[in-house]
């Protein structure tokens, strides 16, 4: 193999072959290809794009970089979600608890947080004792015993990605549609799914700011999908402002809970009910989209999925009684009166950051009682003195944050249509 004709191919316009990427895919985790080169390769995606064939080829490839679970004894579907990522956004936790109630399987690997989204593993290590580290075979029998586990990836499940990935971030390449797709894809795949929902976030706090950039994401996710053999649908979900009402990590934990009692947000259930009823479908546990809903409401108001989530929590070492200590509550207060007309959601992510509930780098430790509470959405109208956004943190952490948090909320003097959380549905036809 030559990388450099590769790379040169790429960069003048060519399609590589299934057979040219699996090579520059294996060359680079032997070392045999270097950063540099891969480097080079990753800019002439960005500017060249891929087609789906060659998106597919590279997921695939990078896939069997290394160990996949495997599922010979089970007699009910695997299935897992992903978000590309949003402030506020803990479906996951409730998800994974109402799916395994509906008898379905789900290994779902999550990541940290890093900016100005939460991670999953960072909000569920709020709870004393959860482990996050469980080995392959750990994962498994908790999957097989309990039926959800949320656990971070080891070393052996996809290394390509791993070591690209980090790459990536350094050399302004993380921005090409192909090579995010392989990259989630990837990492998704390797946990042995039937099934996958992808959420897609658009807007102000999220990952793709716009609707088109949005919707090509989900296209190029469902098509390598379906390429692949596992059934996958995407939603493109508005990400203008924070998803549930809390934004951190304990206070996201508290808040996944009160959802799994019946007394989640609308905003929160509407995407969690949304993305769980195409699993449902998706799987033929559901005949259709309402009926999926039902069956998820059901596992709410007749208490499994709370039960659900709490042996998973035991499973995986947690003890859901002990204490989640959240700090000090500050209120900032709206200074006139008007209409919330938008909510600059990654500021509010900055805000986490500065509190000490995210990270700037990798590696950073987080305070996991801190955060914020959103008291108004876009649309809500607010009178001089009313509470917009709680924050939680000391006295003197509060106070370095207030001006960012008032200043992230815009009001105006008109009323305000509320936007549109279910954007887009987007299936392999
Ligand atoms: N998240 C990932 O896992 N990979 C990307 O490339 C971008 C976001």
């Amino acid at each position: 193999m030559n990388p450099t004709f590769l790379i040169a191919k790429k960069r003048d316009g060519g399609e590589l072959a299934d057979g040219e990427i699996a090579d520059l895919i294996n060359g680079y985790v032997s070392g045999e290809v270097a950063d540099y080169q891969m480097a080079s390769f990753a800019m002439a995606v960005v500017c060249r794009g891929m087609s789906v064939e060659e998106t597919a080829s590279l997921t695939r490839h990078m896939l069997h970089s290394g160990v996949m679970l495997e599922w010979p004894n089970s007699t009910a579907a695997e299935v897992d979600k992903h978000s590309t990522g949003g402030l506020g956004d803990h479906v996951s936790l409730p998800l994974s608890a109402m799916l395994a109630s509906c008898g379905l399987r789900v290994p779902m690997i999550s990541g940290r947080g890093l900016g100005a989204t939460g991670g999953t593993l960072d909000k569920l290590e709020s709870i004393p004792g959860f482990r996050t580290n469980l080995s392959l075979e750990e994962m498994c029998e908790v999957v097989d015993r309990v039926g959800c586990v949320i656990n971070g990836a080891t070393e052996t499940l996809v290394p390509a990605d791993r070591k690209l990935y980090a790459l990536r971030d350094v050399t302004a390449t993380v921005e090409s549609i192909p090579l995010i797709t392989a990259s989630i894809m990837s990492k998704k795949l390797a946990e042995g799914l039937d099934a996958l929902v992808l959420d897609v976030k658009c807007g102000s706090g999220a990952f793709m700011k716009t609707l088109d950039d949005a919707q090509a994401l989900a296209r190029s996710m469902v098509r390598t999908g379906t390429l692949m053999g596992v059934t996958t649908v995407a939603l493109v979900t508005d990400m203008n402002q924070p998803l549930g009402r809390t934004a951190g990590n304990a206070v996201e934990v508290n808040e996944s809970i009160a959802a799994l009692q019946g007394d989640g947000p609308d905003e929160l259930m509407d995407v969690t009910m949304a993305l769980g009823a195409e699993l449902l479908v998706s799987t033929g546990v559901a005949s259709n989209l309402t009926a999926g809903i039902e069956q998820l409401q059901a596992t709410i108001d007749n208490g499994l999925a709370l039960a659900k989530f709490r042996e998973m929590v035991t499973a995986q070492g947690g003890n859901l009684d002990a204490p989640r200590p959240i700090a000090a509550r500050n209120d900032v207060l709206a200074t006139r009166a008007g209409h919330v007309q938008s909510i600059d959601t990654q500021e509010l992510g900055r805000a986490i950051i500065e509190l000490g509930g995210g990270r700037r780098q990798h590696g950073d430790e987080l305070d996991l009682s801190v955060g914020l509470e959103m008291q108004v959405r876009v649309g809500d109208r607010v009178d001089v003195g009313q509470p917009l956004v709680a924050i939680f943190a000391t006295e003197e952490k509060a106070s370095a944050v207030r001006n960012m948090v008032s200043n992230a909320i815009v009001l105006s003097d008109t009323s305000v249509r509320p936007p549109h959380l279910l954007i887009d549905r987007v299936t392999r036809h």
